[in-house]
């Protein structure tokens, strides 16, 4: 999909009046500072958070894939859906939401409040799965959040690398039905066939080994690719993997709302989100979010554009909105240089104490 931003805002709907109270028009030293015309308020009501739960076999998910592989360094090959597919199979997809046929007929990437972006992979994403190769984050035993999620493969990698668990949250519950979930898929049964294979290989973990998983893994793709299915593969709906994944649609509002009532009460030693902070309506919740879902001592990798235009947001512009609120420190982790600049940051909480609800339970389930 080559689409690009496309704000086509009806004046009415424009916001006049800084951020909810915020004072982000406030920044006119910021040479990158949204103007008025810039913010962009969502044209539908927003969506209501739902969890998505899998069918026993979910297999049938998978039926006509035709995936990529992106491979980064040391890091385990990451597969997902290929973009185009969306745009040449739409009149026959289930669209509820009608984001397949809105985006297309718009020719745009996001529709404020319809369609927030999540059918393709955006390239901040690969940003911080660079940088993650790089620094060498683990995430044993960890509970992971990837927040506007899109294909999911920032949470797909901590699944990969031995989290806890991981929930995947994205606005739109298309994106999470038609690409998260068979993403995860997709990767949990490589693993899952990796796994099997090496029990009854008797074989232990290792280096070695996994490359034998990746040559595994290329000629598995190319079966999913040419319809035919590879010859060994264990029920997904046994997949160990994907008892750990969890999937939620909807607005950050209304997903916090949902996600503090399936008690015990959930904290997140990472939060993921990549690409999110285009809008500068939405940083009040997004910044709720994170304040209230990350556990004392956690860390929100944060991967992004220094401004996105037509939209108004950017990073200066968020790093003003935290400063304001005090909750969390931003530190840089990687600062592109070309072209449109990218960026990698990372929040941690100023006081661990700081945390945004009661007192400190174990993190979600
Ligand atoms: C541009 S896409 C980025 C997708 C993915 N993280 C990537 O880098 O490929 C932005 C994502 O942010 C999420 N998002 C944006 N605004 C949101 C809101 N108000 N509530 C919930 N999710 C939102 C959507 O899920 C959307 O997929």
């Amino acid at each position: 999909m080559s689409f690009c931003f496309n704000f086509d805002v009806p004046a009415s709907s424009v916001k006049s009046d800084g951020v909810h109270g915020h004072g982000l028009q406030d920044e006119k030293k910021d040479k990158a500072a949204a103007s008025p015309q810039d913010n962009t308020e969502p044209a539908e009501p927003a969506k209501e958070a739902k969890e998505h739960l899998l069918p026993s076999d979910p297999q049938f998910l998978l039926a006509d894939a035709v995936s990529e592989t992106v491979t980064i360094g040391t890091l385990p090959p990451l597969h997902f859906l290929n973009e185009t597919v969306f745009e040449k199979t739409a009149p026959e997809r289930e669209d509820d939401e009608r984001i397949l046929s809105r985006t297309a007929e718009q020719r745009s990437d996001l529709i404020p409040g319809v369609y927030e972006g999540g059918l393709k992979v955006w390239e901040c994403t690969y940003d911080l799965l660079e940088i993650i190769e790089k620094d060498g984050e683990t995430f044993g035993g960890k509970a992971v959040l990837d927040l506007g999620c899109g294909a999911g493969l920032l949470g797909i990698l901590a699944l990969k690398r031995g989290a806890r668990h991981i929930h995947f949250q994205d606005y739109n519950s298309t994106v999470i039905e038609q690409l998260t979930v068979p993403t995860v898929l997709l990767n949990c049964q490589e693993d899952d066939d990796i796994e099997s294979e090496d029990d009854t290989e008797g074989r232990g973990k290792g280096k070695a080994q996994e490359k034998d998983g990746c040559e595994k893994t290329l000629k598995e793709k190319q079966g999913v690719k040419d319809g035919s299915p590879p010859p060994k593969k264990i029920a997904l709906g046994q997949s160990q993997h994907l008892s750990k994944c969890r999937f939620f649609s909807g607005d950050w509002s209304t997903f916090l709302d949902l996600i503090l009532k399936t008690g015990p009460q959930p904290k997140y030693d990472i939060i993921f989100t990549s690409e999110t902070i285009y809008n500068t309506a939405y940083y009040p919740v997004l910044h709720e979010t994170l304040h209230k879902l990350l556990a004392p001592g956690g860390l929100v990798y944060l991967a992004t554009k220094s401004h996105y235009f037509g939209v108004g947001g950017g990073l200066h512009l968020f790093e003003s909105f935290v400063e304001q609120t005090g909750t969390f420190s931003v530190d840089h982790l990687w600062d592109g240089d070309e072209g449109l600049q990218r960026h990698v940051v990372v929040l941690r909480f100023k006081k661990p104490e700081d945390t945004g609800v009661g007192p400190i339970r174990d993190s979600c389930q």
